[in-house]
């Protein structure tokens, strides 16, 4: 490949990886992604699903061979599934996969899988219907159960589970947790909670469970085999001995993986996020929609993002937090 068709950075990483957040809005409303009351985007302001299809192709004609639909909940936006079969077309495109949080799957999954969807991420944080409630403040845990089963019922190559892990909330389930994806040949990944947007209803500070905390409580129960395997993903893995399960965990705060980092992320406003804990964009729907057609143009400003892509995060818990996006707008 030509050195000018790939994305390489100031510090020498290649970006093959983009998250595109196709919508802000949910059907939740997670304690830790959300405010209570939120602003959404208006739709003037929505990138199109036709214009997400264009950035997309020209992410795919510089080298980019994984994409990831995100949101918000992104299976809640109209027409989606005509996005994923038009993405699932793109020459040069690996994986096409998808973040959720389950609810709709029950509708959606045989769809999805047609278009070309490889593997879904599902979030899910407990097994208690009453706690599930109070951390997604509206969520209904047969909802997704539901859709976790439709989706292991079509067959798709992995289902994930994400789990976010708080201290005193739904730390003590880390077991059952891994119990529930192994007997079903899930992976499972455990994300500490990141300091994004501000939030009412607990003080993060307090609520951290670290991943090591998190593998004392496994090592108790399972033999956690280390793996060098990467899904081109933040997740260090392990394996559970004798099963195909791996436990994935995500720690942005004890084990920093910016060194690393191979992705970009797009909000459903068309900003193009150079990093997910600092503020470095490029606004492509402005690009997009001045030269309407220009694709030399819009993979021009791709190229030229490079130059910006932050070292890392800074995320500091314990102080105030510094990026006002909550994760809805950010793209999960
Ligand atoms: P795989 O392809 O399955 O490896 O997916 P993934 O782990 O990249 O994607 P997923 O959507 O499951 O990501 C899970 C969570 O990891 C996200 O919701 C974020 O909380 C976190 N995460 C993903 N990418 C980044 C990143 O670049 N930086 C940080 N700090 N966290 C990230
Ligand atoms: N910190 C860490 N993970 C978060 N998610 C949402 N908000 C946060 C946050 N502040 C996770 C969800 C889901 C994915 C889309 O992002 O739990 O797994
Ligand atoms: Fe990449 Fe930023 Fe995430 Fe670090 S925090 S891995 S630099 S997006």
């Amino acid at each position: 490949m030509r050195q000018e068709n790939v994305l390489v950075d100031n510090f020498g990483r290649t970006v093959n990886y983009v998250r595109i957040s196709v919508t802000d809005r949910c059907d939740f409303r997670c304690v830790y992604c959300m405010d209570e009351e939120m602003q959404f985007v208006p739709r003037a302001k929505l990138l199109s699903l036709e214009e997400i299809g264009v950035i997309a192709r020209a992410f795919t004609e510089l080298g980019v061979g994984k994409i990831r639909i995100t949101g918000g909940e992104p299976l809640i936006r109209r027409n989606i599934i005509k996005l994923f079969r038009d993405i699932g077309q793109l020459d040069g495109l690996d994986e096409l996969v998808l973040t959720t949080n389950g609810s709709q799957l029950p509708k959606l999954a045989g769809e999805l899988k047609d278009a070309g969807v490889k593997r879904i991420n599902i979030s899910l944080d407990s097994l208690d219907p009453d706690k599930f409630r109070r951390l997604t403040r509206v969520g209904e845990l047969d909802k997704v159960l539901a859709g976790i089963d439709a989706a292991l019922a079509t067959g798709f190559e992995k289902i994930k589970i994400n789990s976010v892990i708080l201290k005193n909330r739904n730390d003590d389930e880390v077991t059952d947790l891994v119990e529930f994806a192994s007997t079903r040949g899930m992976d499972i990944s455990f994300i500490e909670e990141m300091p994004l947007g501000v939030i009412g209803e607990h003080d993060r500070a307090e609520a951290y469970y670290s991943s090591d905390e998190i593998r004392a409580d496994l090592d108790a129960h399972y033999t956690l085999l280390p793996t060098t395997e990467t899904t081109g993903g933040p997740s260090r893995y392990y394996h559970i001995a004798e099963t195909s399960t791996r436990v994935g965990f995500i720690s942005p705060h004890s084990h920093n993986f910016c060194d690393s980092c191979n992705r970009v992320r797009l909000t459903c406003e068309g900003r193009l996020l150079l990093c997910l804990g600092q503020e470095h964009s490029v606004d492509l729907r402005q690009v997009i929609r001045t030269h309407p057609g220009d694709m030399d143009r819009l993979k021009q400003a791709l190229r030229a993002s490079m130059n910006i892509k932050p070292k890392g995060h800074e995320f500091d818990l314990s102080a105030k937090p510094v990026i006002f996006r909550h994760m809805n707008m950010t793209g999960g």
